[in-house]
């Protein structure tokens, strides 16, 4: 008898000392109950606000959105209604946009989202969705704007106690839902490498009239905590996870995108050498995507670009490259959306990474007073631009929501110089993205320095309509397009901004009808 309990008591021993993993997930369980994902989605009702953590797939959580969409299949079988409002950092991953949107589960849903099935509701209402600057809605949230949190759902590394709770690779806006939300529900997710630990700098500002500045003034510098603190009395329970934030690999570069890069490189070469970027060069953003991947991949092979920082909402795969040839020095994000190998390889390599990376909440990533001071250049993706420097980065032909204006609106207008990119056409050159007037408004000309396509350059600053016009018709759009243009300028009936309102949409209004721009007949529209 004696000898069955010492060995069970050396067993315990054992579990305890020589399994910290273990002794962890005790205490945890002594502090709060551990739940299966269905048991949390019972805190969700119908009508409920409900925030989740992470940016993009990065730190997003992964298991309990899928059981909110069950319950709410369910609950419709049965006759009732069943829907919920989603905020989040930024876009998500499938199973909380594609799940929650294929179960007819959202109402209310913001600031951003990619998802196919989210975009099919919204763009026939069944989803309510309000496209915002990623910046605005923590604040927004604190002011009120929205209601209430009920229910925050974390993905999280670990979590003390106190409260305490050690995040995944993306934030988002959840410092602000965390402390906002009646409920909190973690899932702990055992993927996440222990080495994450210090690698966040979790912040809030003061809300006007007492907010202050906020002192960055280096992309490095770290002015919060490593951790994000929730009231543990919230935490109604903790759902064990084990997954990868499974990040898409971005296409290989094509000819086009790896034009478009080696055009942003000869851009930002000339500003050096004419001294209008400081020769220690100036932080810069970079927009999420292949192109972005393109542009990064032109900074790392050039020579005359300077090492350089990202202060930036989205570090991707490129940029880990970039750190480890020496040409990225530091970047600070709110995410680090990397595919799984790139996330296997940062953190097998910690501790050449550690001084090079801060992760941020999108309402710091962002933020403009940031942005402004540091002196930001800002490389975004356009949908279409037109002649006079406007850009479109979210409606497709003025009408259809493709994702939303994510950060770009929060880098762009607060930029040193901010540029806009991308292919001169689309769909096999039946849309030009050079067009007489944009179909949506997201980027004014006051906002836009530069437009750069795979065909060149147009450097805006210091130009008036009718000159950026003639830079945008034969620098950036496609020759097989610039005659249709240059014509669009000789209708014009004069005015600072000489636009023929008539024909001003005659290519989308050519597009729906023929399926190709190429077919705009502009006598039409002088009859
Ligand atoms: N009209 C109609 N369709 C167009 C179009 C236009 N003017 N321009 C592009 N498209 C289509 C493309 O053909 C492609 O279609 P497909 O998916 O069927 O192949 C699709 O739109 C995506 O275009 P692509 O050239 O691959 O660009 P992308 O993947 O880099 O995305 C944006 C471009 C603008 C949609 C994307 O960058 C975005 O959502 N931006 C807004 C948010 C943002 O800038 N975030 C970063 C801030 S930090």
């Amino acid at each position: 008898m004696r000898n069955l309990h010492r060995a069970k008591l050396l067993k315990l021993i054992d579990f305890l000392f020589f399994d910290n993993e273990k002794l962890n997930l005790i205490l945890i369980n002594m502090a709060f109950p551990f739940i299966t994902a269905e048991q949390a989605a019972e805190f969700v009702k119908n009508g409920d606000n409900v925030g989740f953590s992470g940016f993009t797939a990065a730190g997003t959580p992964k298991f309990v959105a899928p059981a909110i969409a069950a319950k709410a299949k369910k609950e419709h079988e049965e006759g009732r209604p069943f829907k919920i409002n989603v905020f989040t950092g930024a876009s998500t991953n499938d199973n909380i946009d594609g799940e929650l949107s294929r179960a007819n589960a959202v109402n209310i849903r913001t600031p951003y989202q990619s998802c196919k099935d989210t975009r099919n509701s919204l763009n026939c209402h069944e989803i309510h969705y309000f496209d915002m600057h990623l910046s605005q809605l923590s604040q927004n949230l604190r002011y009120g704007f929205f209601g209430k949190i009920d229910v925050a759902v974390i993905e999280a590394r670990e979590v003390s106690d106190n409260g305490e709770i050690l995040l995944g690779a993306g934030v988002g806006n959840i410092p602000t839902i965390a402390q906002m939300a009646d409920k909190i529900i973690i899932e702990l997710n055992e993927h996440i490498p222990a080495e994450i630990r210090g690698l966040h700098d979790i912040y809030v500002p003061l809300d006007p009239p007492y907010r202050r500045e906020i002192p960055i003034y280096k992309p490095s510098d770290r002015i919060g905590s490593p951790y994000l603190k929730v009231d543990p009395a919230k935490i109604v329970g903790i759902v064990k996870t084990n997954s990868s934030d499974h990040v898409h690999d971005f296409a290989p570069l094509d000819e086009t995108t790896m034009r478009i890069g080696a055009n942003v490189c000869k851009f930002l070469i000339g500003e050096l050498r004419a001294g209008r970027i400081p020769k220690e060069f100036l932080p810069l953003q970079s927009g999420v995507g292949n192109i972005a991947n393109a542009v990064l991949h032109g900074l790392g092979e050039s020579k005359e670009i300077p090492t350089f920082e990202m202060y930036t909402e989205v570090i991707q795969d490129a940029v880990l490259e970039l750190m480890e040839m020496g040409k990225c020095r530091f970047g600070s994000t709110c995410s680090l959306t990397f595919s799984d190998e790139t996330m296997d390889k940062f953190f097998s390599n910690i501790e050449f990474f550690r001084d090079k990376v801060v992760i941020r909440p999108g309402e710091i990533s962002n933020n403009p007073e940031i942005i402004r001071r540091l002196g930001l250049i800002t490389m975004n993706t356009a949908l279409e631009a037109d002649i006079f420097g406007n850009v479109n980065s979210t409606h497709v032909v003025g009408t259809k929501m493709m994702n939303g204006i994510g950060g770009s609106g929060d880098f762009t207008r607060n930029a040193y110089i901010s540029i806009f990119s991308c292919p001169s056409v689309t769909k096999e050159g039946k849309i030009s993205t050079i067009v007489p007037m944009v179909s949506h408004l997201d980027h004014s000309e006051h906002s836009v320095s530069v437009l750069i396509t795979d065909q060149g350059i147009a450097d805006l600053r210091g130009k008036d309509p009718e000159e950026k016009a003639q830079l945008i018709i034969e620098n950036c759009a496609h020759p097989a397009y610039r005659p249709l243009l240059r014509d669009y300028m000789k209708l014009g009936k004069g005015g600072h901004t000489p636009h023929c309102l008539k024909a001003a949409f005659g290519f989308h209004e050519e597009f729906i009808k023929s399926g190709n721009m190429q077919n705009t007949n502009w006598a039409e529209y002088c009859k």
